[in-house]
């Protein structure tokens, strides 16, 4: 039996991309960021260098969905040279774990000192209200596949990365002070990672919570791997959209009740990401 060769020439495919990239600019973004949902409204206060649709970009996975393109783009906001992943793939969409970090490793190969990433989630912690904003610390890995699989390229990474700090402290600190200026409850949580696209059952949302789980989604984990892998700092911050503290008193989460509140509690998250960013431009 051969191991699966399918990442034995990850490194030349980031250096493609890089290259492509450099083809038509030689901005070098500091930050990092993945919009997820909630979010997509920053893109409308950056000061645009360039953009790029994802299937211009080579070894970009192509999305499925149309509309959902998704767009890579570099510019300035809160005064920050940024790299902006709008648009994400999903484990559940049906790409490996591997092919939805390429963007994400893209963005760590072309030098970032940091990556900002966000989502929304459920909360199984009583202390989180909809529309919250918490900071990550941990996680827990639950998809049933890993981006760090396969053969391991050691220019690219080590094989077996130490995750003790996967969720980089200066970063949480750093996002704690901001949320305290902006008189935000500064909630710290555990997410837990499923690979959907169901919702939890009343069984699975308690089991969440007694393996010390605070919020749960979808998306996130993979990406926070592989940065984690090219020695990246992350700060992720989670939206709750629903609340399912009370497994035994659960309502039914509609994809138009975590939009909703995606789109009012986004402008909370917004505000942050510009407070956090404002920093680093001035630092
Ligand atoms: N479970 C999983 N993913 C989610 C949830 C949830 O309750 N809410 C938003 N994304």
């Amino acid at each position: 039996m051969s191991i699966a060769k399918s990442n034995y020439n990850l490194f030349d495919q980031l250096n493609e991309a890089a290259a492509y990239l450099r083809k038509h600019t030689d901005f070098k973004p500091k930050t990092g960021l993945i919009l997820g949902t909630g979010l997509g409204g920053l893109v409308e206060e950056l000061d645009l260098h360039m953009k790029w649709d994802y299937q211009q970009v080579p070894h970009f996975p192509t999305s499925t969905v149309e509309g959902h393109a998704g767009a890579l783009l570099m510019g300035h906001l809160a005064g920050e040279p940024v790299i902006v992943l709008s648009g994400r793939f999903h484990y559940y969409e049906g790409y490996s774990a591997q092919e939805l970090t390429f963007p994400t490793r893209l963005l760590c190969h072309l030098g970032i000192e940091r990556l900002l990433i966000s989502n929304v989630a459920g909360s199984t912690n009583r202390q989180y209200r909809a529309g919250d904003v918490v900071i990550v610390k941990d996680h827990i890995n639950m998809h049933p596949d890993n981006p760090l699989r396969g053969h391991n390229d050691e220019r690219i990474g080590v094989r077996f990365p130490d995750l003790l700090h996967a969720y980089d402290l200066k970063l949480q600190e750093l996002a704690s002070s901001a949320m305290l200026k902006m008189k935000m409850p500064a909630h710290h949580g555990v997410y837990v990672g499923l690979q959907g696209p169901n919702l939890e059952t009343p069984a699975e949302y308690r089991m969440i919570k007694i393996i010390g789980g605070d919020l749960v989604g979808m998306s996130t984990v993979q990406e926070v791997l592989v940065a984690n892998h090219m020695n990246t700092p992350v700060l992720v911050t989670s939206l709750v959209s629903n609340e399912c503290h009370d497994p035994d008193n659960l309502t039914e989460t509609t994809l138009e009740e975590v939009l909703e509140v995606a789109r009012r509690g986004g402008a909370k998250m917004h505000a942050l990401w510009m407070e956090i960013l404002t920093t680093f431009a001035e630092a």
